[in-house]
Formats: structure tokens, sequence, C-alpha cells
């Protein structure tokens, strides 16, 4: 696939972590001032081009809220990507809402934001039994996964549509010599994962100065960016964040 039609699908919890930094304990009743509104961000990141949404609501809600997901579906023109962990909880909430994919992640209360990626194949029937309610409910399932053998080849089994390679560690390796060899994962990662059948998409960590090596790893169908579209906001707006990197990716 050439990267221009390389899909961007904007990660917005970072808008409600702000919200919370204020508000946390106030009543978002209708009509209360309560400042930024992640839906009026997603409502803007769509029509500078994104091609979807994507939030994700934690156990422990520091930043989106379910309130807020049952609001980006009342609204988005788009496509609503649901991040969760794999609990019967996030489960329930996902047939609620109908998002058009689940994105399964791994999540632990104590890290700052998702770490590694998910163990499919430790815990292969628990993946397998939601891929299959949610394909039920008419709900495609991505597995973010490290770029590993092993995880690739147990997503396959479980009849996900997607994965979702974790760029973490090429992110964080970007600026030593292990860069080299966390692309080169990525690489064979995407090959394999295609082979398989597999659609691909890569997130974590991609920003306005990786993205332009992250677009040449093969078969990418999507991008998911959270914080550095966020971060770049803040000086130049959420419309010329997206815009800039849409033309990114599509190599401009
Ligand atoms: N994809 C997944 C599965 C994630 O968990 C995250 C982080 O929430 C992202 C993409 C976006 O990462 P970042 O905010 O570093 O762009």
């Amino acid at each position: 696939m050439s990267s221009q039609s390389i899909l961007l699908g904007v990660n917005i919890d970072h808008v409600a972590t702000v919200r919370e930094a204020r508000y946390k304990e106030s009543p978002r009743a209708c009509g209360q001032f309560v400042e930024p509104d992640p839906v009026t961000i997603a409502l803007l990141c769509e029509k500078a081009g994104a091609h979807g949404i994507t939030v994700h609501p934690r156990e422990d809600a520091r930043h989106i809220q379910k309130a807020d997901v049952r609001r980006l579906r009342e609204c988005i023109q788009t496509r609503l990507n649901m991040e969760m962990a794999a609990t019967d909880e996030m489960l329930a909430f996902a047939l609620e809402i109908l998002p058009e994919t689940i994105c399964v992640v791994p999540e632990s209360r104590e890290e700052v934001t998702t770490e590694g990626g998910l163990d499919v194949a430790g815990q292969f029937d628990r993946i397998e039994r939601i891929v299959k309610a949610a394909a039920d409910a008419g709900i495609e399932t991505s597995l973010f996964i490290d770029p590993d053998q092993n995880q690739i080849e147990a997503s396959a089994k479980t009849g996900a549509k997607y994965v979702e390679l974790h760029t973490g560690a090429y992110a964080n390796a970007y600026y030593s010599k292990e860069r080299g060899p966390e692309y080169d994962r990525l690489v064979a990662g995407a090959e394999l994962a295609a082979e398989l059948g597999l659609v691909v998409n890569a997130g974590h960590g991609i920003n306005y100065v990786n993205v332009s090596e992250v677009i040449t790893i093969p078969f990418l169908n999507e991008l998911n960016i959270g914080h550095s579209i966020i971060s770049r906001a803040l000086f130049f707006g959420i419309d010329e964040a997206v815009r800039e990197m849409k033309a990114l990716i599509a190599g401009v």
C-alpha cells in the first residue's frame, strides 16, 4: 500500500486528560462550562480530514469517560475505534456502544500510557472469545501487539481482522542505535501479519519527526496517533495539527 493511502486515526484521550486535570470532580450536565471538550475536538479532527477517532476508556477513567464515548458515538461521522482492556466489563460497554472497531490493549493501572503489547498467545481463549463476541455484534477487532512472530501468529488465529503494531519501542529508540533493529522488527512484523491475512495498523509514540520513516513500513493501513497531535494543537490549533500530520503521512 502506498503511503498516500495510509489512514489517520486521531486518539483524543489527552484532550480529556486536560479536562480531568481541572474538572475531575465536577458534574458534566449539559450546559456546564467544562473545557476542553473531547467531542468538539473530535469533530474538528474530522473536519481537518482525520479518517477515524480513537479513545481508550480506561478502568480508572483517568481521561476519556464512558459518557464521552456515548456522545462520540452520537456525533462523529467517521469511524469510532475504541481501545479496551480484555475485560468482560469493557466488552459489555463495547457491545452497548457499537464502535466500528475495538482495539484490545493490555492495561495496568500503574502505567502512564499503554506500555507493552497485548499477550494474545498467553490468553488466547479470552481474546478469541472477545473477537467472536464483537464480530457477532458487527464490530471489527484489532489487537495491539508487539511485532513478535508468536503474537502475530496467535492474533491471526483469533479471527481478528487487524493488528495494530506497537511502535513504542521504535519511537523510544529513535535517537539511539536500537532504532534500526526496532524498525526492522516492525517491517518483518508487518510482512508476516499481511501474509497471514491481517490488516496492519500501527501506533504509539508516532510524532511529526518519526512518521516519515514509519510510513515506509510496508502494508500499513492506518496510523493511530494521539499525544503528538494534541501537543501540536496547543501551538497551532487542532486543524493545522491534523492537516500537517496528514501531509507527512502522504509524504508531502
Ligand atoms: N494506539 C494504541 C493502542 C494506544 O494505546 C495509544 C496510546 O493511547 C496510541 C495508539 C497512541 O499513542 P500516542 O498517544 O503515543 O500517539
